[in-house]
């Protein structure tokens, strides 16, 4: 398949390219600053400009979206704006303007988060985001034509994150691992479904 990547370098997405490629997919990234193409999920208009350029393709998949971790009583306005704008109205948007650059029967694979089901102090302005990309996932797959799927890969915290932040890797899953629940949503046949990370390990 040819599959449109958002997020190829990141320390999930470049997991999932390596995972995708070793699966005879071929890969086309696009990031904010580096890669085949550059995109601002941020910005609709970006989208739509990317999907002119690249044409149809397979598969979409997300392993993009910004959101900000911090105190609930310190978030700024700017804080909860960034999550809403970026990983769920970019994700949105990214459907919304991919279905009309899909081949038939295509998939869409979104982004969440276990910071949906299982909040911590720090996530306020994070959980609803996750929980938002899901309920999008569940209603947007009642609407799709053309037999076209769509999905949420829901990682938990990756290891790789974990160490970077000096944090403890305990309950995490590497970058790799995690690429699975993505292969599982592009390779299969399900949609409108959450997929949770562990359940792919
Ligand atoms: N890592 C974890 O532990 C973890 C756990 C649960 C959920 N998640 C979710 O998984 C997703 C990916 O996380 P990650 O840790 O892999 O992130 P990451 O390492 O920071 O990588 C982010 C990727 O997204 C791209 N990107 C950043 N801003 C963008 C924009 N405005 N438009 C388009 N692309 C943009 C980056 O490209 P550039 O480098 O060019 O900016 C990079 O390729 C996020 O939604 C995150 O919330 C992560």
């Amino acid at each position: 398949m040819n599959i449109l990547l958002i997020g190829s370098t990141g320390t999930i997405g470049s997991a999932v390219k390596q995972l995708l490629n070793e699966h005879g997919h071929h890969v086309i990234g696009a990031n904010h600053s580096s890669g085949d193409y550059r995109v601002d999920l941020g910005n609709k208009a970006s989208i739509s400009a990317l999907f002119e350029r690249v044409g149809k393709v397979d598969a979409i998949v997300s392993t993009a979206g910004q959101a900000q971790f911090g105190p609930l009583l310190e978030l700024s306005d700017s804080a909860f704006a960034l999550g809403l704008d970026n990983k769920l109205m970019g994700q949105v948007n990214l459907l919304r303007e991919g279905v009309k650059h899909l081949h038939d029967g295509g998939s869409i694979t979104l982004t969440s988060g276990l910071l949906a089901q299982a909040p911590m102090p720090g996530s306020a302005a994070i959980s609803p985001v996750n929980a938002a990309v899901e309920g999008f996932v569940r209603a947007a797959a009642l609407e799709l034509p053309r037999g076209l799927r769509v999905n949420a890969a829901s990682p938990v915290f990756v290891t790789e994150t974990a160490a970077a932040m000096g944090m403890d890797t305990g309950h995490t899953l590497s970058a790799a691992t995690t690429a699975k629940t993505y292969l599982a949503s592009v390779e299969g046949s399900m949609s409108g479904q959450v997929l949770d990370a562990r359940n792919y390990a």
